[in-house]
């Protein structure tokens, strides 16, 4: 009988945020299938949420880490070594461009908003990957999250899909890296899903209703179904797969009409 067992592995989830951030339901199942983990969160205006969350994982830790900061990523990582020495896993569960960037016309982003949404939604994945590698003794396994608006549009996701292009372009470059160290670099490209990041994303609604009307299974998807997704991409049991970006939006991304 197959059976995902992590109990001798350690990962590290950035980007939990709320009990509906898409890193908080892999971080759970992670957790559920015996992993180790740490959960690393953006400021100290997240902690108190998160240390409610954390107190339902068995030995989780807590890890400050803001991403535009460098300083911030080294400590973070300085941490994750004092406390694990090495790690096996790596989820990067960050986007971010300003509100006014997420819906109008696309033309009207300017250098500064391009540069944010940029730097945290996409440059954040390499170092990330740099550092966390260094702590990759024995291979490992690394995921982000993408969305479908990365190769086509979707009025209102804007830079987002500037970013997640770039970000899916880097899962290439970055497992053709790393793939020397046996350490694997995949996606998952998520169908719409209601979280912070997504609030603030001009015309979510709608999306997310024609998602459920057009996709083959003709529903949205649930959270718990990245999770399971991101369990076996994260798990040895996708040895064989690497810069692959998988879907998991109940099929709309085959769909023309
Ligand atoms: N919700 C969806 O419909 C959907 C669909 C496809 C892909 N995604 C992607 O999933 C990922 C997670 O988003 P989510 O929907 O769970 O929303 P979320 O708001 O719960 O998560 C986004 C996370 O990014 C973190 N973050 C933002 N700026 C940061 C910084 N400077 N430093 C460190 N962390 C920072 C936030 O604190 C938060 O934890 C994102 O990459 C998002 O684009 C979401």
């Amino acid at each position: 009988m197959y059976k995902i067992d992590l109990s001798n592995k350690t990962a590290v989830v950035f980007g939990v945020a709320n009990d509906r951030s898409i890193g908080w339901s892999i971080a759970q199942t992670l957790a559920q299938a015996g992993a180790r983990l740490a959960i690393l969160y953006q400021n100290e205006r997240l902690k108190s949420r998160i240390t409610t969350l954390v107190k339902d994982l068995p030995n989780a830790s807590m890890i400050e880490c803001d991403v535009s900061s460098d300083t911030s990523i080294t400590s973070a990582f300085e941490q994750i070594r004092s406390i694990f020495g090495k790690i096996d896993i790596l989820v990067h569960s960050i986007a971010y461009a300003q509100r006014e960037d997420l819906g109008g016309a696309f033309s009207d982003i300017n250098r500064d908003g391009f540069k944010i949404a940029l730097d945290i939604s996409a440059y954040s994945l390499i170092p990330l990957v740099r550092e966390g590698s260094k702590l990759m003794e024995s291979g490992g396994s690394v995921l982000t999250l993408t969305f479908d608006g990365s190769s086509k549009v979707y009025p209102g996701y804007n830079i987002m899909g500037t970013a997640k292009a770039a970000l899916e372009n880097e899962v290439r470059q970055l497992s053709s890296e790393y793939g020397v160290k046996g350490i694997r670099v995949n996606a998952i490209s998520a169908g719409p899903l209601n979280t912070l990041a997504a609030r603030g994303i001009t015309g979510f609604a709608e999306m997310k209703r024609i998602h459920a009307e057009k996709s083959p299974l003709k529903r949205n998807i649930k959270h718990s179904e990245i999770g399971d997704a991101a369990l076996f991409l994260l798990s040895d049991m996708s040895s064989g797969i690497t810069g692959t970006i998988l879907p998991v939006d109940a099929g709309y991304h085959i769909m023309a009409v």
